[in-house]
């Protein structure tokens, strides 16, 4: 499923983060930027131990920010690293800092230059986000930056692991575009 908004295209599509081309793919990092599971994990497995140095001279990421480091042997140009908030029920200000991880990741994008991000489904893995909120968050967060930054990007791609998660953000997206 694809949608325009403001000149650029926003897409929700199943597969692998590891295998997108855009220029670049934003990992589900933890503050400490020492790698994990999950996509993290998936990363630093594909992409080589470049990554893991360029991070280490970086040091940490706080929660709902954003840093860069080359992509190693990703076909990505970039990965933008960005740490999620953890779920602990709603009302910690998860949803603030989910929007924080989205908006920092697309403005860091901007700033180098970088026309294309491929996103993963940020905290709904290992740190528990409900899918259906963090779908909402995730898509107002991403249409709300191309709107309020005309021009800036060309593609922001979702990249939905598995077809459940997928089929939540192309309903929460339609639900969107019918408002
Ligand atoms: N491509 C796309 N999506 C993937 C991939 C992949 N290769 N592998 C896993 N996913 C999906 C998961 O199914 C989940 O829906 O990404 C989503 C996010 O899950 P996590 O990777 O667990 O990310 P998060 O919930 O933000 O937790 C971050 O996990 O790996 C550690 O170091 C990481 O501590 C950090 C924490």
């Amino acid at each position: 499923m694809r949608i325009e908004v403001a000149a650029a295209t926003l897409e929700l599509i199943r597969g692998d983060i590891t295998r997108q081309a855009t220029d670049a793919i934003v990992n589900a990092a933890n503050s400490a930027l020492r790698g994990g599971g999950g996509v993290d994990g998936a990363i630093h497995r594909a992409g080589g131990p470049a990554i893991m140095e360029e991070s280490r001279r970086i040091g940490r990421c706080p929660t709902g920010q954003a840093v860069i480091t080359t992509a190693g042997d990703l076909p990505a140009r970039k990965v933008i690293h960005t740490v999620g908030p953890r779920w602990r029920g709603g009302d910690s200000g998860e949803p603030a800092l989910l929007a924080g991880a989205y908006r920092r990741s697309l403005q860091l994008a901007v700033d180098n230059g970088l026309s294309s991000v491929a996103f993963p489904s940020i905290s709904t893995g290992a740190y528990g986000y409900p899918v259906e909120e963090a779908a909402r968050v995730a898509l107002r967060t991403v249409a709300q930056f191309l709107e309020q930054n005309p021009g800036s990007l060309e593609l922001v791609r979702f990249v939905l692991f598995t077809q459940d998660d997928l089929c939540i953000y192309e309903q929460t997206l339609r639900d969107m575009a019918a408002q």
